[in-house]
Formats: C-alpha cells, structure tokens, sequence
C-alpha cells in the first residue's frame, strides 16, 4: 500500500495542470485542467506536431541510409559519392513551392548537417519553406535472435545525445523504422520487441524536444489476404499503444507513420483504393486515440498514383487525425527519372516532384482524380525484402 502510494506521488509529479475551456450549457465557459507529461518541450511538441499536421500538407521522407541512397542513384546510372548524395538532395528541398504542399521532411544524418553547393544549410532551405526538419534516428535492422527469421531496430544506445544534438542542428522531429513480416509470423517476440523499441525511442525523443513519428511497418511480402494483414496490423498497434502508455509518452506529441491495410503483394487478387480505405479505416479507429494529431503513411512499395488514390480514398469523410502521406518512393520515383543526374533537368525534376506533392495534397484534402497521370506514376515499386 505504501508503496502505491509512493509509486503514485512519483507518477503525479510528471504531470502538470494545462488549462483548457470547458464549455457549461447556459453558462460562460470554465477552466479545467488537463494533465500534460512534464517535460520541457511539452508544448513546442504538441505545436511541432500539429504544424507538421496541417491540412493539404504532408512529409517528404528523403531519409535513405547512404547505402538505399546508393540504389536510388544506380537505378539512373550514377554512383554513390557524397556529391552525388548532395546533388540529388538539393534539388527535391530546393524545390520552388514545395511548402505548399510539405510540411516535413524527414533526413538522414549526412544531409541534417549538409549545405547546398551554395553554401546554405538544407535544414535552412527547409525552414524558409515552413517545412520542419526531421532526422531518421533508428541505426537499422540486424536478426532478431530467437525469432523465425525476423528482424529487430537498433538504435537506443546513444539516442539521448544524439537527439540532443540533432535538436541542435534544427531537426524537430524524428523517425523509427522498425518492421514486421506476415510471412515469417509474426513471433509475439518479434511484435513485443517492435512496440518496446518504438516506445522507448518516442519517449526520449520527447524529452528532447523531438516530436517522434512511430513507424512499425508492416511489409507489403507474402501472399496473404487483407483480412490476414488487418489482424495482425491490430496486434500489432495493440501493442504499441500499450508500451508508448507505459513508457508516458504523450499521445499528443507523437506522428504515426502505418502501413495501409492491403493484401500481401504476392496475393491473388488486388485490393481497390475503397477497399484499402476501408481496412486501413477500420484499423485506426479500433486502435488509434483520437489525441494522436496525424496519421502520415509510408507507400511501402505502391506505385505512385496507387498511394495518392489510397490516401485519397481515405479522405472522403472526415477522420479524427490528420490522414495524410510520408511517401518516400511514392514521391521519388518520377523525379528520379526526370532527373537522371543531368543538371540541365533539374527544373523538370523539380516540377515532377511538385506534381506529386500536390496531387498527395489533394488527396489529403479528398480532392484527388488520377486523370492525366503519367504511365511512370503507375509503375509499382515493391521489392521483395526491401531495405530502406
Ligand atoms: P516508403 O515506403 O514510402 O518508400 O518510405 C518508407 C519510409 O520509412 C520513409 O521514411
């Protein structure tokens, strides 16, 4: 008993008051107020992520570990040197107009602290966009021993500082990618170390003033039914909200960024966007508060047209969150091969790329059409044990 109680008191004192208006039917509104986690950067968090969730806008996730950056560079024939690394990056965060419709973009630790061949710092490129900076904080999958072949997310060692450091440098937000297979199960040890792994880097991200996007993502491999996908998407969210309450982190701080609910790729039949909608839907709104302020999706392979129809899908009646995209391929794929390294397309590549950001716009917004699309934007890009 006393030691509840005292386990109590301890748990109090993380918690301050924060006022709010509760309106009283036929009387002026009264304050109240709300418990909020005590931590210095309690409110830039929530206003972080808010402004990162912010309607018609979504993330530019250019976060490629140098060695997928490298693959991304091969696939138009040029390689993977640190110039070229900066050439390509320049030219997506220089993009005239991009904060119309981005509103973060996540790096990679090259590019947090790089500049453009001019000299400026991207993270200042970004800022005059009203685009936050974030950082991809996670070290990567290794095997997860014990587990049917399956992986788990290093990274914890360290992250304070680094976090710390990376708040320094302008990134206000940050990204874990941890990931599940169907095929190989999933292990409930598999899914437990995901959900502690993410809990535990969210949690000291926001007390170092960094908003945490939780990434557990689902691959797109096997050959199993979308009901097969929203069960284990359930335990898998189930999971994670238990450990992100445990480890205190507040809900109100944090980005999600889920897979959509589809068929595995090697399944027999497509999914339609309103089906997809429909799981992925159902998925949140059975396992995802409310106080969570954005749903940002990764496009885990889709093509590009197929991730805005999706999103767009999603965005026909209004949602508790902010739906809205953190497309990596989904928002590359044509810029990449407008560009092809050659400087003299840049301005084409960088249109291409706006192109894409405003049609995920009007997607949030669930004012898509994919009339005119390119046959590029059509192309699927799923890789069968894609490393990002
Ligand atoms: P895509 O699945 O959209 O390529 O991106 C994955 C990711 O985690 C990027 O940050």
């Amino acid at each position: 008993m006393a030691m509840a109680s005292a386990k109590l008191n301890t748990l109090s004192s993380q918690w301050i008051a924060h006022s709010t208006f509760s309106p009283r039917r036929g009387s002026s509104p009264r304050r109240v107020s709300l418990p909020i986690r005590a931590s210095s950067y309690q409110h830039e968090l929530v206003q972080t992520a808010k402004s990162i969730a912010t309607p018609g806008r979504g993330i530019l996730a250019i976060d490629e570990s140098n060695a997928t950056c490298g693959k991304r560079l091969a696939s138009i024939g040029l390689d993977n040197t640190e110039v070229n690394r900066q050439a390509y990056r320049q030219l997506l965060l220089t993009t005239p107009g991009l904060g119309e419709y981005i509103s973060g973009a996540i790096l990679f630790e090259e590019t947090l602290y790089q500049s453009t061949t001019d000299g400026k710092k991207f993270v200042d490129c970004l800022r005059d966009q009203n685009i936050v900076p974030g950082i991809k904080v996670d070290k990567g999958l290794v095997p997860l021993p014990g587990s049917n072949n399956e992986s788990w997310c290093q990274g914890l060692d360290g992250l304070a500082s680094r976090s710390a450091e990376y708040y320094k440098q302008g990134a206000r937000f940050a990204k874990w990618r941890t990931v599940v297979s169907i095929p190989c199960g999933p292990s409930a040890l598999a899914v437990k170390e995901a959900a502690w792994g993410l809990a535990r880097y969210a949690a000291i991200s926001q007390d170092n003033g960094l908003v945490p996007i939780v990434e557990p993502e689902i691959l797109l491999d096997g050959d199993h039914s979308i009901e097969r996908t929203l069960e284990v998407a359930e335990k898998v969210w189930s999971e994670v909200f238990f450990y992100l309450a445990e480890n205190n982190v507040m809900f109100e701080g944090i980005l999600l960024k889920p897979s959509m609910v589809t068929p595995g790729a090697e399944h027999k039949e497509k999914a339609s966007p309103e089906t997809i909608a429909k799981y992925t839907l159902t998925l949140l709104r059975r396992r995802v508060p409310p106080a969570v302020p954005g749903i940002m999706f990764l496009s885990g392979g889709q093509s590009e047209v197929e991730a805005t129809l999706n999103l767009n899908a999603m965005n026909q009646s209004p949602n508790p969150w902010h739906v809205s995209f953190s497309y990596a391929r989904a928002l590359q794929n044509t810029v990449l091969k407008t560009w092809k390294g050659h400087p003299e397309n840049v301005e084409a590549a960088q249109k291409s790329l706006l192109v894409r950001a405003k049609a995920n716009s009007l997607a949030q917004l669930g004012r898509y059409s994919a009339e005119g699309e390119s046959e590029e934007a059509k192309k699927g890009m799923f890789v069968k044990g894609y490393v990002y």
